[in-house]
């Protein structure tokens, strides 16, 4: 009976501590001490050679979030330590607070950046006498289930430019995710300068989804790598899409000779596969991607080609190309087009990353990863399984964040009656997993995707990603078994007023405080897919 009781409160004790802390996602394992650290005013910090970037990161995050300036300091006066521990994993690490400071450890700059995101939720929530602030004691050890974890915002379709990407990318780092995912390039505008073809900008750089006379908008190539440093300082890669062979009508109304055709619903909506101008037009694309982003890996594309490739039945070059090569279907010329692309990206030390679409495309393992998408078709995943290539989870339900959130939301898309509710994408990759076996070793991660037909808005978009990334970054970070989703929500209720501290356009879970933003478009169409 005693020792039930005594089990009892150390629970409540522990159940209160996570409140307390609200750290999300979850560490792995958390212990409080007794007392705390108070800290306040001008402090030293130091750390072991290797990490002098993160010093400054560090100090920057300080001075930024809370106010507080540090000093570069000797070790015996220091506040704040990062050391160096090899043995712990790429992204895992451990943060002791005591009386008398904060230890950080990790083996590289992943593990401290991982490290400094708990740090500043710790702050955030710390108790504060005048400038000082209360720091629990505490030993936090921590590492992610998934390398990859990811999300993808879709600019063609709406802008929404370097500040809102930065904010984004400030809320991946709070909460862990580590892959930005920037769909640059669609049917509605092209957004990324490439030198060599400067209308793919200034002529697909024009429109997006609901107004094709919408002004000209894209980011320069100084931009994008001013948000590739951003992110990279804080643990994130960016991986570009350029989407193709279908998806291509920006870039083909730049450059009309490049167009395979489409037809009334999606107009000039294939690359043509049988010019070979098409392949050395996008090779150089490619590779001013390849010199501007730094990540081994391009996203191709290649979903939806079906939308406007019966255009290439009527095209006599296609009907060659599919002779010559012995190409049978229209499909079997998508894969042969993705081959011959993953050919040139191959070329220049880079790996592709395409939709699941292309599971048949006889892409090389070692070079191309897969994401699937379509919940409807598991059928897609288990092959891209069998065939042993790596897969990033993103199916549309639950992951993709233009779905509501909420019955009775009228702007986002629905699926049938389906949508996406947070406790879907908290629960989502745990125990389902199990049920791959050992092929769960080819999932590298899960990713939400942002589509934004119908985010008109940053309103909108901050109603669809916010409060979903911080379940998103649960179930990114912590194995199945280790989610609570009651815990979860108490954490997330201190998370709410850090978003309107921010002036973010949230969904509030709990009260349904903020209406949902209207999408303003000419007919107010719901957006309901065919689910056939
Ligand atoms: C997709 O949603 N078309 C990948």
């Amino acid at each position: 009976m005693k020792r039930k009781l005594v089990f009892i409160i150390t629970y409540l004790l522990i159940q209160n501590v996570t409140a307390q802390i609200a750290i999300i996602p979850q560490p792995l394992a958390c212990k409080m001490g007794q007392g705390e650290l108070k800290l306040g005013g001008n402090f030293g910090v130091t750390g072991d050679a290797v990490f002098e970037s993160s010093l400054h990161y560090l100090r920057k995050l300080m001075l930024g979030r809370f106010g507080i300036s540090t000093y570069a300091s000797l070790e015996k006066e220091a506040k704040m330590i990062v050391k160096l521990d090899s043995k712990l994993q790429h992204e895992a690490y451990r943060l002791k607070i005591d009386r008398k400071g904060i230890a950080i450890y990790a083996s590289d700059r992943s593990g401290i950046v991982n490290a400094l995101a708990s740090l500043e939720q710790v702050f955030t929530g710390a108790e504060r006498k005048g400038n000082a602030f209360l720091l629990p004691v505490l030993n936090i050890e921590d590492k992610p289930q998934f390398g990859w974890r990811g999300f993808m915002l879709d600019e063609s379709r709406h802008f929404f430019g370097k500040e809102k990407v930065k904010s984004l990318l400030d809320w991946m780092a709070f909460y862990k995710l580590n892959k930005f995912h920037w769909h640059l390039t669609d049917e509605p505008a092209w957004r990324l300068s490439i030198q060599k073809y400067p209308w793919l900008t200034q002529v697909g750089g024009i429109g997006n989804y609901l107004d094709p006379y919408a002004p000209v908008q894209y980011y320069s190539q100084a931009d994008i790598s001013e948000i590739i440093t951003y992110a990279a300082e804080r643990n994130i890669e960016v991986i570009p899409e350029i989407d193709m062979p279908g998806h291509a009508t920006a870039a083909n109304r730049a450059y009309p000779f490049l167009s395979g055709g489409g037809n009334e619903k999606h107009p000039d909506f294939t690359f043509h596969p049988a010019k070979n101008t098409t392949y050395t037009f996008l090779t150089d694309v490619l590779r001013e991607v390849k010199t501007l982003f730094p990540s081994v890996y391009i996203h191709l594309g290649g979903d939806e080609v079906a939308f406007g490739s019966d255009a290439w039945d009527n095209d006599i070059k296609v009907q060659e190309l599919k002779k010559t090569v012995g190409l049978k279907s229209n499909k079997e010329v998508e894969e042969y087009f993705i081959r011959r692309m993953a050919d040139s990206v191959a070329g220049i030390n880079g790996k592709i990353i395409v939709w699941d679409e292309m599971v048949d495309a006889k892409l090389a393992k070692d070079q191309t990863v897969m994401m699937w998408w379509r919940h409807d078709k598991p059928e897609q995943l288990n092959k891209i399984l069998d065939k042993g290539y790596q897969v990033i989870l993103t199916p549309r339900l639950p992951m993709y964040f233009d779905f509501v959130q909420q019955e009775n939301h009228k702007y986002g898309r629905k699926w049938g009656r389906g949508f996406n509710p947070l406790q879907d994408v908290f629960d989502f990759a745990g125990s389902q997993l199990d049920s791959l076996g050992k092929r769960k070793k080819q999932v590298l991660g899960i990713q939400a995707n942002l589509w934004t037909e119908t985010v008109t808005n940053v309103s909108r978009l901050d109603y669809l990603v916010f409060p979903r990334i911080a379940a998103l970054a649960e179930a990114a970070w912590v194995p199945g078994t280790g989610r609570n989703f009651d815990e979860f929500a108490k954490k997330l209720k201190k998370h709410l007023p850090l978003y309107r501290d921010q002036g973010l356009y949230y969904f509030d879970p709990f009260k349904d405080s903020n209406p949902e933003p209207a999408v303003i478009k000419k007919s107010q169409k719901q957006y309901i897919d065919n689910p056939k």
